[in-house]
């Protein structure tokens, strides 16, 4: 089991909603410190504060950062390191929502995903991890998995993100870097994200809002973040799991699994 005790993390978009979540669940669970990186100072700024004020000084630490520009994460990793010394769990959480403009949908939902999972294990993790293993948490959708009618956009920088842990995670990379890439996708959760969605069209709108009625109501965040904790410290490198309707995270199978390995 992955012990989080001790560790340093790194969260993206981590300002509010499952990323505020996830940052306050591990800190918790005893981590050493905790980057929140995040376009919205403010909420990050008055975040670090009260969690500094809840776990001790220095434990949290925000840096203002679009994770949609390579040189702003490496910048934050960087600085993350040069503080805590160490840099052990990486979380890509952030999100826009906004289908009409697909360039910033796909920049900042894909990319900046890629940005932090590339950049944490190509040149931060190997070298800075305090223990023998690293973790990457990608933090997807449901949307991604399935067809979305309402979200296409969305639903391709998600099932992006499914494709890049799986490609990264596998056993050939796994076992020279013994970083975990893994991915969670949650169901509807109860976040600002759910009011703030820019469709492509009125068509669009009217599929969200049917499919709105025939769903359950939003999960907590606090769900998801216990549940990014279980994956965290169970899950194996490359796997996707679920986490939806307040229950215990679910691993999905995919029958080409081993076969891709
Ligand atoms: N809320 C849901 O129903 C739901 C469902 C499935 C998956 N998810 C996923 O969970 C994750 C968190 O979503 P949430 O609901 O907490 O969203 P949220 O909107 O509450 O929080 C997202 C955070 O990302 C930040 N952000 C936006 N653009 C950024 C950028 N360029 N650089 C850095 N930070 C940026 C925002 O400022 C915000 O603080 C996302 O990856 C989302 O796709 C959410």
């Amino acid at each position: 089991m992955y012990v989080v005790t001790g560790k340093v993390a790194l969260v993206t978009g981590g300002s509010r909603g499952i990323g505020a979540g996830i940052a306050r669940e591990l800190l918790k669970a005893g981590l050493k410190g905790v980057t929140i990186i995040d376009v919205n100072e403010e909420e990050g700024l008055n975040l670090v504060a009260e969690l500094n004020n809840e776990f001790g000084q220095g434990k949290a630490l925000f840096f203002k950062t679009d994770v949609s520009l390579r040189e702003e994460v490496d910048a934050a990793l960087r600085r993350t390191v040069e503080v805590y010394n160490n840099l052990d769990i990486v979380i890509n959480n952030a999100v826009i929502n906004g289908e009409r403009d697909w360039e910033r949908n796909i920049a900042v939902n894909l990319i900046g995903t890629i940005n932090g999972t590339v950049l944490a294990h190509e040149k931060y993790l190997e070298t800075y991890r305090s223990g023998e293993e690293a973790v990457i948490i990608n933090v997807s959708s449901v949307a991604g998995l399935y067809p979305c009618a309402p979200l296409p956009i969305y639903a391709t920088a998600k099932s992006g993100i499914i494709a890049l842990t799986r490609s990264l995670g596998c056993s050939p990379h796994y076992t020279r870097t013994k970083i975990k890439v893994i991915a969670v996708c949650p169901g509807t959760t109860d976040t600002p994200a759910l009011t703030i969605v820019k469709f492509l069209g009125p068509a669009y709108s009217d599929l969200y809002d049917d499919l709105r009625k025939c769903t359950p109501p939003p999960q907590r965040v606090s769900s998801v973040s216990k549940g990014i904790l279980q994956i965290i410290e169970e899950g194996e490198s490359g796997s996707v799991w679920v986490v939806e309707q307040n229950k215990k995270p679910s691993e999905l199978e995919f029958l080409i699994r081993t076969q891709s390995e």
